[in-house]
């Protein structure tokens, strides 16, 4: 799995692609659609690694979930109270969602599971969800104190909370939520920035009673849940990587087709937008309660920006992709209250000044984020992806402004969230 891969110096990129279905939405179809009663059709659900450590979880817990002919997933709802205990350890592999929205889910069951993932996802800080579930009455075993996974959970009745996360979090909020289906009385989570909402969405169009409110949200327990049609958007985080590629390369004019712009995933247009950065939205409409658009882009000559507060958590998955797109413009490009960074996938504030310092970019680490003077070009060099999808991604758009090739090792992550982002890059690349 140490699959590495050249990327050489383009001309423009132009065209038209569809990215695949959003990472986050495809995990909650899933797992509401398990919860139903009834069967719930996902249309353009993401096939993407992360994903199908879920739809495997939730198949270990007796749900029948099959791929038609047409590659729409049914999954057979077995209602709120009908998943299984797991025979076996649950692998959630590379991905945080799995295993902290499954922590949530899992504390709530009459029965016992365990989670484990690979080695960058058992490095990862777990308390942020044991802590407050613990708070609900949940049992939660695992590595330094139940901070790291593995971690062992002893289903058991739950209480709603009121619980203040000092981090803006959807995974924790979401984690809340879905043990809140199941708690005595009402859960409500209040998060200093609004977090990506998909989860309120998706639960309230499954038929939850869910209330969002300025800085916080409140569900009310055993709702009836209701299979439903759930229609995929392209995931903006995929799409990112083509935004960033097409405005940097001269010459390029691109329409990413199918992007799910919900104002809190939609951060990057915003950051690009104020970066000079020449983005059309086209046909706005809305699938099964998420925005949509066809975005239409045009190379750009950028400038740096200064990013911080309730913008990070807006683009917080997409840091890696600006820091690129900063790296060659124009000027400083400051980057502050990201100190999330350091724990995604791996410490990305360190990744990315790593590697791209390796492509000749001015980029210089803080503690929450990074400073960026912009260049008129990168050098090509070897680099690495950390095993992370998004770093082996953001050094393939950079390799796109350097003056010589550059060999990405480790590329086979990619697979996590974006299957086919190699050959969509051949595609408009030709
Ligand atoms: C996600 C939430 C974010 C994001 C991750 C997906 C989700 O994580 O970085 O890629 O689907 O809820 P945090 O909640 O840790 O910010």
């Amino acid at each position: 799995m140490t699959q590495s891969l050249t990327v050489s110096p383009s001309r423009g990129l132009r065209g038209e692609i569809t990215v695949p279905g959003d990472k986050s939405i495809s995990h909650r179809s899933i797992m509401l659609g398990s919860l139903a009663e009834g069967t719930t059709c996902v249309h353009g659900f993401l096939e993407g690694e992360d994903n199908l450590s879920t739809l495997k979880a939730f198949q270990a817990m007796g749900v029948n979930i099959t791929r038609r002919s047409d590659g729409v997933l049914e999954i057979e709802g077995r209602g709120l109270h009908g998943l299984r205990e797991p025979a076996d350890v649950l692998d959630c592999g590379n991905s945080g969602t799995t295993m902290r929205l499954m922590t949530g889910l899992l504390a709530a069951q009459r029965f016992f599971s365990v989670l484990t993932g690979d080695q960058y996802l058992r490095k990862r800080p777990m308390k942020r969800v044991v802590e407050p579930l613990a708070a609900m009455g949940a049992r939660i075993w695992g590595r330094d104190g139940a901070a790291r996974a593995p971690l062992a959970i002893n289903g058991a009745a739950l209480r709603g909370i009121e619980y203040r996360s000092a981090i803006a979090s959807a995974q924790v909020k979401s984690a809340l939520l879905l043990a809140g289906l199941y708690a005595e009385g009402e859960t409500t989570v209040h998060e200093p920035h609004l977090s990506r909402d998909h989860s309120e969405r998706m639960l309230a169009f499954f038929g939850a009673e869910v209330r969002s409110f300025a800085g916080g949200v409140t569900i009310r327990p055993e709702p009836r849940l209701e299979g439903r049609e759930v229609r995929v958007p392209g995931d903006i985080s995929s799409a990112a990587f083509f935004l960033v590629a097409a405005l940097i390369t001269p010459g390029s004019e691109l329409l990413v087709r199918n992007v799910g712009i919900n104002p809190t995933r939609s951060g990057i247009l915003d950051i690009l937008r104020s970066m000079g950065g020449d983005l059309q939205l086209l046909d706005e409409r809305t699938l099964s309660g998420e925005p949509v658009a066809d975005v239409l882009v045009r190379a750009s000559a950028l400038r740096g920006v200064e990013i911080g507060g309730d913008l990070v958590p807006r683009a917080i998955d997409e840091f890696p992709v600006i820091s690129v797109a900063a790296a060659l413009a124009e000027g400083t490009t400051l980057i502050r209250d990201a100190q999330e960074l350091r724990v995604k996938e791996t410490d990305r504030i360190a990744a990315m000044v790593g590697e791209l310092g390796s492509l000749g970019a001015r980029v210089e680490a803080l503690e929450d984020g990074m400073r960026i003077e912009g260049v008129a070009g990168l050098q090509g060099a070897r680099v690495r992806s950390h095993g992370d999808h998004r770093i082996a991604m953001s050094m393939a758009v950079a390799a796109l402004r350097a003056a010589a090739p550059v060999t990405i090792e480790d590329t086979a992550c990619t697979a996590t969230s974006f299957p086919n982002f190699w050959q969509l890059l051949e595609q408009v690349r030709a």
